[in-house]
């Protein structure tokens, strides 16, 4: 039996307590924002699931092609020893590239749920026994610090998430990638790819309303975890694409004026008619983008693959 080892580098409050300030920051805020993260309770991961099947929301099954297709490659451009997967939720499309890193010895997949990081694990070690997990609960947009592990290293981000992070904070994560990497180890990230508007906003407002209600999951979750009262019949879905910024906006409008009380913070929330909430951005990316935002963290873009239809890219990056 290999072992299987879960740290904890979150303390068990930690999520309330970062919950509580996001939320009284961005409701306090102007314009309101809530932080994307929240849309994950065990109910948000079952609609993101949902999305991930509809005929609209084509980014998980382009770079699903892209890992079937280039896994090999990536293999063996890396030699990778140890594979760290951010934001490794359900691990259904690493199953590709623990297939082809055959030379595998520890995989370790960090995210903030315990219950998808157990789950995963335990589905992984009854294929592959002879292979070590080390599953770390952590929010890796707060900077990671790593168990020990041979290398060479591969840390894979997939599924576009990097798109959530503004700007400011990309540049900030990837340069807390980079702190992990050593000569010789690699970076794989998923990046959904600019293209027609149309495309985009469909996507992000698909027509059997499944985008929505996993928009709307974030009251729910401020609800629960701290006693608010918002209606989420009360708000409508609005999606739309930041030309400027390249970025697809998710919001919650407010269809009338209303008062939203959250009594664990003591604060009571008033939104006017029409008024919007912005609970995500998703940032859409050009080649030229990545391989910048890359350098300024340190990493050299060695390799570069997209889906047959040019919607979505796999980029693999070394140490500079
Ligand atoms: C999981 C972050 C990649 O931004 O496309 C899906 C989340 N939001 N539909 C994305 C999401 C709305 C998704 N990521």
């Amino acid at each position: 039996m290999s072992p299987f080892l879960l740290t904890r580098t979150l303390p068990e409050d930690a999520t309330e307590a970062a919950l509580r300030a996001d939320v009284l920051k961005g409701l306090t805020h102007t314009p309101k924002t809530l932080p994307p993260k929240w849309f994950y309770d065990a109910h948000g991961s079952e609609l993101f699931e949902q999305i991930t099947e509809l005929p609209e929301y084509y980014p998980t099954r382009a770079e699903r092609e892209i890992l079937v297709a280039r896994s090999g490659e990536i293999a063996a451009a890396t030699g990778a020893r140890t594979l760290v997967e951010l934001g490794s939720g359900s691990s259904e499309k690493t199953r590709y590239l623990l297939d082809a890193l055959t030379g595998l010895h520890t995989y370790v997949p960090v995210d903030v749920s315990e219950s998808a990081l157990t789950q995963a694990g335990h589905a992984l070690i009854a294929q592959r026994p002879e292979l070590s997990v080390h599953a770390l609960i952590a929010d890796f947009t707060g900077g990671l610090s790593l168990p020990g592990t041979p290398g060479p290293r591969l840390v894979a981000f997939l599924g576009g998430t990097i798109g959530n992070l503004l700007p400011v904070e990309r540049a900030a994560f990837l340069s807390s990638v980079r702190s992990l990497l050593s000569p010789g180890d690699a970076l794989l990230l998923g990046t959904d790819l600019v293209k027609d508007e149309n495309v985009l906003v469909r996507a992000y407002d698909d027509a059997a309303g499944v985008t929505a209600a996993f928009n709307k999951n974030v009251l729910t979750v401020v609800n629960r975890e701290l006693g608010a009262d918002f209606d989420p019949g009360a708000f409508d879905h609005v999606a739309l694409w930041d030309a400027e910024n390249e970025w697809i906006e998710m919001r919650l409008r407010s269809r009338t004026d209303q008062t939203v009380k959250v009594p664990a913070l003591d604060l009571a929330v008033d939104f006017a008619a029409d008024e919007e909430l912005r609970t995500e951005i998703s940032a859409k990316f050009r080649k030229e983008g990545v391989r910048g935002e890359l350098a300024a963290a340190g990493l050299e873009l060695a390799h570069w693959w997209t889906d047959g239809e040019g919607r979505f890219a796999l980029s693999l990056s070394v140490v500079r």
